[in-house]
């Protein structure tokens, strides 16, 4: 029989990058409801700092490091550091990901390129590698990379940031296959529109009423009728990392209101 024990993180280290807000925020507070020990990241110290005194208040256990997830040299120390506080790591959350400009394919400059490559794809990457690494040392372990519905179906203007999701859907598949006889298994997430910085950012620039229309247009064109909010995504991720889907890797659950089903 099923037991719902599964769902547990109990005894579990888990890593979430770009948790000092949005869904990395809500997805480091729920492993640490579910029993996890969490470490998160952004590249601001004083933001991931205020999450774990939240989750410490909640009676959990946090380290918080400011780590740039563009940045290859740090993904070795950040994992060190994760085992060092916890004596192990079980799950990675590659949530950190950045969309700084909206662009279209004609006037996209190699800048903006490969700042977005660098973060959401490269980072990504090796991010992964290096825990992997000692996964596979400890017996096993989870990867859920966090892609986007643009990287199913593009959006107009914002072609660099679909590519990348693209890519980690493919990037979960292979490090799936490559992993899975190493008890490591790896998924994704794929969010629709989620209230988030990183979506109001989009019309950040427009006058205040003509953002509260843009929005409501948005919600309205969603089945479900509204936008996502990043609690919303944690119940996959929990799903994810936990026992409770131990016979699934290499996919990508999208979470969209239906926006899919047309
Ligand atoms: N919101 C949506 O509608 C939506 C839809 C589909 C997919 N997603 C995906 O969901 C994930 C989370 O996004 P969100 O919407 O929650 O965005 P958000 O609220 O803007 O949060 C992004 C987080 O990533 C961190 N971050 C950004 N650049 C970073 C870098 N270079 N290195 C390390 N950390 C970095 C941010 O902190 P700092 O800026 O302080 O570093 C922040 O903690 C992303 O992968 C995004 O692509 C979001």
């Amino acid at each position: 029989m099923f037991e719902l024990s599964r769902f547990s993180l109990e005894g579990r280290v888990a890593l979430v990058t770009g948790a000092s807000r949005g869904i990395g925020h809500a997805t480091a507070l729920g492993f640490s409801r579910a029993g996890a020990s969490v470490a998160i990241t952004s590249r601001k110290q004083p933001d991931v700092d205020a999450v774990a005194d939240e989750i410490r208040r909640m009676g959990g256990r946090a380290l918080p490091i400011a780590s740039h997830g563009g940045r290859m040299e740090n993904h070795a120390a950040l994992v060190d550091a994760v085992v060092k506080e916890f004596d192990r790591f079980d799950i990675l959350v590659n949530n950190a990901a950045t969309s700084p400009a909206m662009a279209s394919v004609l006037d996209t400059e190699e800048r903006l390129w490969d700042t977005i490559m660098n973060v959401n794809l490269k980072g990504l990457y090796f991010l992964s590698q290096a825990a992997a690494k000692v996964m596979k040392k400890n017996g096993g372990g989870r990867i859920i990379n966090v892609t986007s519905s643009d990287g199913i179906k593009a959006s107009q203007g914002r072609s660099v940031y679909a590519i990348s999701k693209a890519a980690v859907i493919m990037a979960t598949k292979a490090f799936a296959g490559e992993l899975a006889r190493d008890n490591i298994r790896v998924n994704a997430i794929a969010p629709g529109a989620v209230d988030t910085r990183l979506l109001n950012n989009i019309w950040l620039n427009l006058p205040e009423d003509q953002q509260e229309t843009i929005r409501s247009q948005i919600a309205e064109a969603i089945p479900l009728g509204h936008i996502g909010a990043p609690d919303e995504i944690v119940g996959a991720m929990i799903y994810l990392a936990s026992d409770a889907s131990s016979y699934l890797t290499g996919q990508t659950i999208l979470i969209d209101g239906g926006v899919s089903v047309g």
